[in-house]
């Protein structure tokens, strides 16, 4: 099943003055998704933003709200973020207690679900929940900060869920996220990944140029 390659512009690496301009940019050049960073300070070092943002850029733009929630407990928030304009709401699995209770939350809210894995966790914890789930986020940095390398140890763990998912049959979209680049963009591709989180290097300068760069590269992999 050859699935669809996108490119997801994390708006976390923004000019929050010009926030709305950003948005329209990424659109513009083509990406199909704008990848969402919810930080709470726990789960994550750091604090980024929540609901009020996301209500605010929603009528912004079509593009696809795909929500990343690095923030403990996410089952309390599902509703609220859902009601704020998400159409993808990705949990980690480290942070729930009940993952399966977390998807069934998240699709009674009509919203797509992904799950998502921090570098140290094996792709053998995820397993199970692979068929249950729209999208596997993999984390190719520790889950905090933008603008971090990629660690090219997680790349095998790309390659076990392709692997996965092809055997199985399953439609599972593959996302990776930390520390892409237009420069190493295809060793993510060639592991097996299907959607591209890309903060720093799509809004670190030219947000327009940089994700026509990176989606004309997409189409022409995509064939
Ligand atoms: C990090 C976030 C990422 C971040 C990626 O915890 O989940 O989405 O914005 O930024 P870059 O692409 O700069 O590594
Ligand atoms: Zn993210």
């Amino acid at each position: 099943m050859k699935q669809m390659l996108k490119l997801a512009p994390s708006i976390l690496s923004a000019d929050f003055k010009n926030l709305g301009a950003d948005i329209k940019a990424v659109e513009e050049g083509g990406a199909h998704y704008l990848h969402i960073d919810v930080m709470d300070g726990v789960f994550v070092p750091s604090i980024s933003f929540g609901m009020p943002v996301i209500k605010s850029i929603r009528s912004a733009t079509g593009m696809v709200f795909d929500v990343h929630l690095m923030i403990v407990d996410p089952i309390r928030y599902i509703e609220e973020f859902a009601k704020s304009g998400a159409d993808l709401i990705t949990f980690h699995l480290e942070a729930a207690e009940d993952p399966q209770a977390v998807i069934d939350e998240i699709r009674r809210h009509g919203c797509k679900v992904g799950i998502s894995i921090k570098p140290r966790t094996p792709f053998e914890d995820v397993a199970p929940y692979m068929d249950k789930v729209d999208m596997l986020l993999v984390m190719t940095v520790e889950p905090g900060f933008g603008g971090q390398k990629m660690m090219p140890e997680t790349l095998g763990k790309v390659r076990a869920a392709r692997d996965y998912v092809t055997e199985k049959g399953l439609p599972t979209d593959i996302q990776v996220d930390g520390g892409v680049k237009y420069d190493n963009l295809h060793l993510f591709l060639e592991a097996g990944a299907n959607i591209f989180v890309a903060g720093s290097a799509v809004f670190g300068d030219d947000p327009l140029g940089n994700t026509r760069k990176f989606c004309e590269y997409l189409a022409e992999k995509q064939g």
